[in-house]
């Protein structure tokens, strides 16, 4: 048996708009209005329509599976529907699903911001239309958020994310323009970049202010990006590149007090206190990349499609990358160097189904009890995801749950990866006969 440490966090995430329902005043709602947007025309009207009290349920699977920790998201465009205006019944119902975690001894983390803006957010500044983070003012206009969400929810959540995944949001959003706003260019891609971290700055002192004691971090999907061909200098500057602009300059900015290049140009960002309490990493897979003179718009690096799903319905879903457990590994251990704990707070791989996601889930703890073994001090791990839920544009297509979801009926039928993950928790180890039958 591979144990892990005593007091270990399990888990899985999830995020607002992904599993509410009935989330109708943020950016998301208004491109899933538009044919075309959303793969089958699926939309997030309902989900797992935890804002009719599904989240009960759903968390008492958790709580059956053992799980101890819970990563959700709050909606920014229900709290705060008009700008500086705060919805008490929105709060109110935050509260009570934090309650409802903790009364099932499940610990919350909280992301602030997960994907979604309010309207008004996005219609805020000086560009007509759409300026969101492009507005000089955001990281401000976040701040005020975070500090009225932390005294409101303060008493019941500990550990909190500012913001997830800034490296792909300012990608996907602003340069590859398939999520809204769907406008903008790589140079509007680093602006938002670059307020994303400076509002991370300021919400970071601004949590401490309210909550001394408090745990905060950024969640940053880390992509392992490796070049199509090791041997071609042009497909490994692709990737130093890739590598670059999607890890490394984030981590720089998060660690050394200073904004990057292209960020911006080396300028001191906050005071001197490093803005993370632990790590928050999102993992899912390697990505190969080879150099492409057509791909001005990814600075000419383009992404292979996935090997591992030929054959399957996914085939054609080249956004995925190939798995690499080892990958895991090595990024924990070079992470071990900053010394603060690490929680990994999204992995797995959706349902292609053929059983694939607990050879996924077995041979990924594995890399992660290596890495405990070399003295990383990983805390705690969330799948994505506990329901399947509504995974932006490719609607309801990829199926990352835990439970497998019929969205029409509401009904959740578990998946065999629930029972291995619930057998792990249980035994706070990874069996050795789960090495024999997933492990490599
Ligand atoms: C991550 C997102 C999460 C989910 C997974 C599959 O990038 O944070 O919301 O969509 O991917």
């Amino acid at each position: 048996m591979f144990s892990f440490p005593p007091n270990f966090l399990w888990g899985a995430a999830t995020a607002a708009h992904q599993v509410e329902g009935q989330n109708c005043n943020n950016d998301w709602w208004d491109w899933e209005q538009v044919p075309g947007h959303i793969k089958n025309g699926d939309s997030a009207r309902v989900a797992c329509d935890w804002w009719s009290g599904r989240f009960r349920e759903d968390f008492d699977r958790a709580q059956l599976l053992g799980h101890n920790a819970h990563r959700l998201s709050v909606e920014w465009s229900r709290i705060e529907p008009t700008e500086g205006e705060w919805n008490d019944a929105a709060i109110a119902r935050y509260r009570e699903m934090l309650t409802a975690l903790r009364e099932r001894n499940i610990e919350p983390f909280v992301t602030l911001v997960h994907y979604t803006q309010p309207r008004w957010f996005m219609e805020s500044g000086a560009v007509p239309g759409k300026d969101g983070w492009l507005n000089e003012r955001s990281p401000e206009i976040l701040e005020r958020y975070a500090t009225r969400v932390v005294e409101a929810l303060g008493d019941l959540c500990h550990f909190w994310l500012t913001l997830n995944e800034p490296n792909l949001y300012m990608v996907l959003n602003y340069a590859w323009k398939n999520r809204p706003p769907g406008a903008g260019s790589i140079t509007q891609a680093m602006r938002v970049g670059r307020n994303m971290m400076l509002a991370h700055y300021r919400v970071y002192a601004a949590i401490h202010r309210v909550q001394p004691d408090a745990q905060v971090s950024l969640a940053h999907q880390w992509r392992w990006i490796a070049p199509a061909n090791p041997r071609s200098p042009l497909d490994r500057l692709a990737a130093w590149q890739s590598n670059y602009l999607a890890n490394e300059m984030f981590l720089r900015a998060l660690t050394e007090g200073k904004m990057p290049f292209p960020l911006g140009r080396g300028e001191k960002i906050g005071d001197d206190k490093m803005p993370l309490d632990y790590l928050a990493l999102n993992y899912y897979f390697e990505n190969r990349v080879t150099f492409d003179l057509a791909r001005a718009s990814s600075l000419f690096a383009r992404q292979l499609p996935s090997t591992w799903l030929g054959g399957t319905p996914y085939e054609s879903f080249d956004e995925a990358g190939n798995l690499n457990p080892a990958a895991l590994f090595e990024l924990l251990e070079r992470f071990a160097r900053l010394r603060l704990p690490i929680y990994i707070t999204e992995s797995g791989t959706f349902d292609v189904g053929t059983d694939n996601q607990a050879p996924y889930l077995v041979s990924h703890l594995r890399a992660l009890h290596r890495a405990l073994q070399k003295g990383a001090d990983v805390r705690g791990y969330f799948w994505w995801t506990l329901v399947d839920n509504f995974e932006w544009d490719q609607g309801y297509w990829l199926r990352f749950g835990l439970y497998h979801l019929d969205v029409e009926t509401q009904t959740r039928t578990k998946r065999p990866v629930a029972d291995t993950y619930a057998q792990i928790i249980r035994a706070n180890g990874i069996p050795n006969e789960f090495m024999e039958q997933f492990g490599n």
